[in-house]
């Protein structure tokens, strides 16, 4: 009666395994990002890497499972044979797995050594205007702050191709891990020591970045854009996001941004900014730098809020760190009946906490409130 049971938990063990496996696959399929499909120098180092130790290690896998099968039929026990010679030792078979082996590793450690100092801080090039920009990775969403410009944004690292970017990264919280699978590697941002990474993107596209470090509860939706685009364009973004917030003229309309603007400044602005509407960042009076202003034990402080600063919302393609598409087309009639299922920001003003458990947007906003909020903060371009 024993055979069931063990049959039972047999195929059971199969079906386990063979549904964690295609999980992999499914894995690997939803997910765009690649570090075989290259758009750097940088992510082209570390692929040169992955290729060798990976032809290494099918070399090695060949010739020892082909040495195996080779002995498992060749020396198998037939009817009648003979015990085999007993052998104590063979200096010539033991030299010989000790030095194959050893030559293989030594390969990989030149290799290794290689492209560790071709990504290593010390090889930055400047190609191009090097720009600094300061990723603050928060609990859980990415704060791209552009340091010679004073503007700052959130989920989309905007950069020009082909010029080197330098990304300081700062945490005030735990340990994140900055990774932008096409572009760069991993470099953890941790509190109290301020690693940094180059960059350069050398074709134009969007490519997802992921932190890769987990952080907490939304780890998994702590995503952001890397957007490269030709000099010309992104000299036009950085003048736009220069630029204080669009300001809504009086409207008829029974939704409209001039009443998104006053629902903004009695429901949001303890923990978001607008430049132009609750922050007065300008030439004059720039945004201060968030690894000085964000230092202590919260982020409460004025000038460094709790939440993404929304100026130029409507120029980004991510909501909430990357759990929402922000696809402006859907949320342009902010009266349709239809508006929770076409505006992904309109569900997400509605129901932060459900599409984003544990996240620090807790708020009740009336459907009205909703539809004048979509209209303005589509307006922030
Ligand atoms: Cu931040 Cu994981």
């Amino acid at each position: 009666m024993r055979m069931p049971v063990f049959r039972r938990t047999k195929r059971g063990l199969l079906v386990l395994t063979s549904l964690l496996l295609s999980s992999i696959l499914f894995a690997a399929c939803s997910e765009p990002a690649s570090i075989l499909d290259v758009a750097g120098p940088v992510a082209d180092s570390e692929r040169f890497m992955f290729y060798i130790i990976v032809i290494m290690a099918t070399v090695v896998f060949v010739g020892v499972e082909s040495a195996l099968i080779y002995s498992i039929v060749r020396f198998r026990a037939r009817p009648n044979t003979p015990n085999p010679r007993q052998l104590h030792g063979d200096m010539r078979l033991e030299l010989l797995w000790t030095v194959i082996p050893s030559i293989f590793l030594l390969i990989i450690l030149v290799f290794t050594i290689r492209g560790l100092v071709e990504v290593s801080p010390e090889a930055e090039p400047t190609v191009g205007t090097k720009y600094n920009v300061t990723a603050v990775a928060h609990q859980w969403w990415w704060e791209f702050y552009y340091d010679d410009y004073h503007i700052s944004t959130a989920d989309s690292l905007v950069v020009p191709t082909g010029a080197t970017i330098h990304v300081n990264l700062f945490s005030n919280n735990v340990i994140h891990s900055f990774w932008v699978p096409n572009i760069t590697g991993k470099t953890d941002v941790v509190p109290g020591h301020n690693n940094s990474r180059w960059f350069i993107a050398d074709k134009a596209g969007t490519y997802i970045g992921i932190c890769a470090e987990y952080c907490g509860t939304q780890h998994a939706n702590m995503k952001f854009n890397v957007v490269a685009e030709s000099n010309d364009a992104f000299q036009t973004w950085l003048s736009t996001q220069q630029n204080v917030a669009f300001n809504p003229t009086a409207s008829k309309d029974q939704y409209s941004a001039e009443k998104g603007k006053s629902v903004f400044q009695n429901s949001c602005v303890s923990c978001h900014g607008i430049v132009g509407v609750n922050q007065n960042y300008s030439k004059s009076n720039p945004e201060p730098d968030p690894r000085k202003v964000c230092n202590g034990s919260s982020d409460a402080a004025s000038d460094c809020l709790i939440g993404p600063n929304l100026t130029h919302f409507a120029s980004r393609n991510l909501i909430a760190g990357g759990v929402l598409e922000h696809d402006p087309k859907g949320c342009a009639d902010p009266a349709s009946p239809d508006l929770y299922k076409t505006c992904t920001l309109a569900q997400w003003l509605k129901d932060p906490q459900g599409i984003k458990p544990g996240n620090d947007m807790s708020v009740s906003l009336s459907d009205a409130d909703i539809s004048n909020l979509v209209a303005y903060l589509e307006t922030l371009k």
